[in-house]
């Protein structure tokens, strides 16, 4: 592997554990003013210091992240279709690699929609980004499956949507956690990071989501809803890190959530040009 790509993919992985702790944020880009994401600047200023990498669309990072941050960037460079159409696999590349490279990204993603009516342009995109990727040195990071696509999903559907976007090339493969996840994370050659899909019904549910996924082999998470739609969203992403970097139990990481929920911080919301 090229040091470029090399070192941008180690930013975001720990040397120590080998994981890494994303936070999502880039849901806008299709679903709109998402819940608890309306103003962006301030769901992300307080995670912001305790997250390993930031997922994000370029619009949100100008708006809402300073420039001074130096948490990494996996900037989503696909889209194109909203939640108002039948769709969602109709995506294009709406972010150039140009783009990418001038906003010191460390890594791009995109959406692949194995199985879905436009399977063959999203991954045909994949093979594309991946050419320019190795070229710029840019790491790729293919998600499998969103919204509407994902109800039906499982681990025989996600083991070949995962390697399938190893084999096309992708660095890193974000995808979401499902019953035989170790079945997926057998068949995938590159490191995965679980989403955590809609928010779930308790903080202690998406701990238990994130310490089975590390158990079965997942390199990190990659996570939005169940951290910022909770009502603790710095205890949560804290308890988190827990499991993923310190291998904590479920229970160790409700002691954490349970410490850190009750601390008063006070974040400024930068003011951004
Ligand atoms: C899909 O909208 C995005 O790729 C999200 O980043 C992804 O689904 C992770 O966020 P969540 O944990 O909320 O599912």
């Amino acid at each position: 592997m090229d040091w470029g790509l090399a070192n941008r993919i180690g930013r975001m992985f720990s040397p120590t554990s080998g994981n890494t702790v994303m936070l999502a944020v880039d849901h806008g880009y299709f679903m709109g003013p998402t819940h608890r994401l309306e103003d962006a600047r301030a769901t992300i200023a307080p995670l912001l210091p305790h997250a390993d990498a930031l997922a994000l669309t370029r619009g949100i990072l100008r708006r809402a992240v300073p420039p001074t941050a130096t948490t990494p960037i996996v900037l989503r460079v696909s889209g194109g279709v909203t939640v108002l159409h039948e769709d969602l696999s109709h995506e294009a590349i709406t972010t150039s690699m140009t783009e990418a490279l001038r906003l010191n990204a460390s890594a791009i993603a995109l959406s692949v929609f194995v199985g879905a009516p436009h399977e063959h342009e999203s991954l045909v995109h994949l093979g594309d980004l991946v050419n320019e990727g190795e070229t710029a040195g840019m790491p790729v990071m293919a998600i499998t499956a969103v919204g509407k696509e994902l109800e039906k999903r499982d681990a025989r559907y996600l083991a070949l949507a995962c390697r399938v976007s190893a084999e096309l090339g992708a660095h890193i493969v974000k995808t979401y956690y499902c019953e035989n996840f170790s079945k997926v994370v057998q068949g995938c050659p590159v490191p995965l990071v679980v989403a955590g899909g809609p928010k779930l019904d308790s903080d202690k549910a998406a701990l238990e989501l994130a310490r089975a996924a590390i158990d079965e082999g997942a390199h990190g998470i990659d996570m939005g809803r169940n951290i910022w739609q909770s009502d603790h969203p710095v205890a949560m992403l804290k308890a988190l890190r827990k499991i993923v970097h310190e291998k904590a139990t479920v229970s160790e990481a409700l002691d954490v959530l349970a410490t850190e929920k009750n601390k008063r911080t006070t974040t400024t919301v930068p003011a951004i040009a």
